[in-house]
C-alpha cells in the first residue's frame, strides 16, 4: 500500500513534503500551509528567515548534504 504522504530529500536542499499533513509547533499550535500547493518545503540547513520554511537561504549559506537510503530499502 502506497503512503499518503511522501516525504523526498532535496540534495543540497530542504525536505519536500507531499500529500495531506498538519505541522504543528512545540506548542500545539497549528503553521498555516496553502492547501493548493502540491508539497511543503521545510529548511534543513537551519538558515532560513521563514523557519520552518525553506526560504532559499540554503543556496547562499552553499548547504551540502546529499543523503541516499540504503540499497534495498
Ligand atoms: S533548506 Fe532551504 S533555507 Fe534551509
Amino acid at each position: 500500500m502506497a503512503a499518503d504522504v511522501t516525504i523526498r530529500i532535496r540534495d543540497n536542499g530542504p525536505l519536500l513534503i507531499e500529500g495531506p499533513v498538519r505541522l504543528v509547533d512545540a506548542e500545539g499550535h497549528d503553521f498555516v500551509c496553502d492547501p493548493a500547493k502540491p508539497s511543503i518545503a521545510i529548511c534543513r540547513c537551519g538558515q532560513s528567515q521563514n523557519a520552518p520554511f525553506c526560504d532559499g537561504s540554503h543556496k547562499a549559506c552553499s548547504f551540502q548534504s546529499c543523503v541516499r537510503a540504503p540499497s534495498g530499502g
